[in-house]
């Protein structure tokens, strides 16, 4: 399985959710590798609780792709083990920005694909977590995966962005990889109680929409999850949310 969690809107949740479900299979005893495409490196932030990209990084991975040589390396050297058991991380690193240019004019979008096909004997779940942005990264992701979650967040939500999401995602299906599935849309920071997000929400399913449950719901534990690096099924799994990232992830691993 090779999931993108996709939405080239900021701050909806994307690293949150990728890092929060990657945990809950790594705890279900599932091998995860988490794949942080997103120069801002929120993820490996937050699984490493290191501000400074690890030696095992996806700038390293990108380079050799520009830089051809006799002795390639193996994907693995550039993915490193977390402090988590069964998690394993390819980190996100800064140079990641400067490269994407040279990437795009040397047409490697297709290459990710590649690779992520070799480590899936390797791993039984693929996870990657992109930028908030429709670029180099997000297509190169949305071409290796075979399955895709969109986030959404009540609060700004707009119907007529989701939509172009879906399309966009439509459109990489038909043009470049069929195997592409939209698993569904994640509802983030859920506010039961309050009437417009459940009315929003109530009106993507009636449209037929794939709303995945449960809701995630707004909890401020998550920024001590942030802050202590232990993803919410660690730090604390009788939480709610904690649980309701299990019970998500349980729900996706059924398909
Ligand atoms: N369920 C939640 N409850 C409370 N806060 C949340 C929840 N999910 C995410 N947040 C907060 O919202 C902010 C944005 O989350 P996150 O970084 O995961 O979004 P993102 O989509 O990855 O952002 P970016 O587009 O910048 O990469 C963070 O401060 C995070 O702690
Ligand atoms: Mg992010």
């Amino acid at each position: 399985m090779r999931r993108v969690v996709f939405n080239q809107k900021g701050g909806v949740g994307k690293s949150t959710i990728t890092v929060n479900l990657a945990a809950a299979a790594a705890k279900a005893g599932r091998k995860v590798l988490l794949l942080d495409l997103d120069p801002q490196g929120n993820a490996s932030h937050y699984l490493t609780g290191s501000s400074t990209a690890p030696e095992a990084n996806a700038a390293g991975f990108f380079n050799q792709m520009l830089n051809i040589s006799l002795y390639e390396k193996p994907p693995q050297d550039f993915i490193a083990p977390t402090c988590h058991d069964n998690l394993h991380l390819m980190a996100s690193h800064p140079e990641l920005s400067e490269l994407m240019v040279k990437l795009e004019a040397r047409y490697k979008m297709f290459k990710l694909r590649d690779t992520l096909l070799q480590l899936q004997d390797s791993y039984d779940e693929i996870w990657i977590d992109t930028p908030p942005a429709l670029n180099f990264y997000t297509r190169s992701a949305l071409i290796a995966a075979n399955r895709c979650l969109i986030p959404f967040d009540c609060d700004t939500f707009s119907r007529q962005a989701l939509l172009g999401l879906l399309d966009t995602a439509a459109e990489i299906r038909a043009d470049h990889n069929p195997e592409l599935q939209i698993e569904g849309i994640v509802v983030n920071q859920f506010q039961p109680r309050a009437s417009l997000p459940v009315r929003m929400v109530q009106e993507l399913k009636d449209a037929g929409h794939p709303v995945l449950q449960p809701p995630l719901s707004a909890s401020v534990k998550i920024r001590e999850s942030h802050e202590r690096s232990l993803p919410m099924v660690f730090l604390d799994p009788k939480h709610k949310l904690a649980q309701e990232f299990s019970q998500l992830y349980a729900n996706l691993a059924q398909h």
